[in-house]
């Protein structure tokens, strides 16, 4: 009988997964840490997810976690401009070139690396099968080099942001103060947690007037969510109204480099110490192949 696709990923990977555990009998074990794969999203576009992902992601490189960004916004991919990096390559090249994830991986600032995406390249779940194949033997060799990998999505309810969020081990929802985007961050509660009940979410909530004024609008949505929802948020934490994160847009320089001691960076530096004290949380994985694998291919069961 022929096997069905998840199946035969299943497989591939389970091959991989004896391959790998001989190899590394008499290694030290703490060199094949687990990546963990962070997805930042929002209901609402425009809320500041790409330039949180960045400066998150050079926060973490700071305290020393080998950090990737990727940008897998397949509809309008702009990373490059809030890193100020110019991207010799793209996600584009993985795919339909014969390159590897270490050829297509960009430089940002303080030893953070950036994958760029392509815009309107592709749709993860309209990729034909060998694609994703490629795709999931690329994201193999993020295990091997990284601590942390965040995943900037676009904004709403599509397919694949749904299918990025739910293969993620932390899903991060970025709202500000708006009604309009807390009510879409809350739609986006809805969908993650219909499908999975396995990923973590936390809220950020961006652009708060005060930091009073932040914590209370976590509490509305966090209300909504255990009320109807039965399910309890992270308070990952606030980042204030600060014209420093326009001003560095504009310069096109990453608000951790151009204004340092702004205190929209210093609320994304302590964000990135909160998540780094959680990493315990974490369900310990067996094996490097779980999380972020095994619920990749659950999607294309
Ligand atoms: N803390 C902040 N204070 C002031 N302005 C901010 C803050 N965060 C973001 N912004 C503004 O919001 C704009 C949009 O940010 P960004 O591009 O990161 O949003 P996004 O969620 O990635 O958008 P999209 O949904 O289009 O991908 C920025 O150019 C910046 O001017
Ligand atoms: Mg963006």
């Amino acid at each position: 009988m022929m096997m069905d696709q998840a199946g035969k990923l299943r497989e591939m990977i389970q091959t991989r997964i004896d391959n790998s555990s001989l190899s590394k009998e008499n290694e030290n074990p703490d060199s094949h840490k687990k990546t963990r794969f962070i997805c930042v999203t929002s209901g609402k576009g425009g809320v500041g997810k790409t330039n949180f992902s960045i400066n998150l992601g050079i926060a973490l490189s700071r305290l020393g976690q080998r950090t990737v960004v990727i940008d897998a916004d397949l509809g309008l991919a702009n990373i490059d401009v809030v890193a100020g990096t110019i991207p010799k390559y793209t996600l584009n090249n993985l795919l339909y070139s014969d390159m590897n994830l270490e050829d297509i991986l960009g430089n940002g600032p303080d030893g953070l690396k950036i994958i760029s995406g392509a815009s309107g390249m592709f749709n993860l779940l309209d990729l034909p099968y060998e694609k994703v194949q490629l795709l999931i033997h690329h994201f193999h060799e993020l295990y091997e080099m990284f601590d942390i990998a965040i995943i900037d999505t676009g904004a709403g309810l599509s397919k694949n942001i749904l299918a990025f969020a739910g293969a993620s081990d932390d899903i991060i929802i970025i709202t500000t103060p708006e009604p309009t985007s807390l009510t879409d961050a809350y739609a986006m509660v809805k969908a993650i947690t219909r499908e999975n009940k396995l990923s973590k979410i936390s809220v950020v909530i961006n652009q708060a007037e005060s930091s009073k004024e932040g914590h209370q609008y976590f509490e509305k949505i966090n209300n909504a969510s255990s009320k109807f929802l039965n399910y309890e948020l992270e308070k990952l934490g606030v980042i204030m109204d600060d014209v420093s994160v326009p001003k560095a847009v504009k310069q096109q320089q990453p608000l951790l480099i151009k204004f340092p001691f702004s205190t929209a960076a210093k609320n994304i530096e302590l964000i990135a110490l909160k998540l780094i004290n959680t990493d315990q949380t974490v369900d310990v994985p067996t094996n490097e192949y779980d999380g972020f694998m095994n619920r990749l291919i659950s999607l294309f069961r």
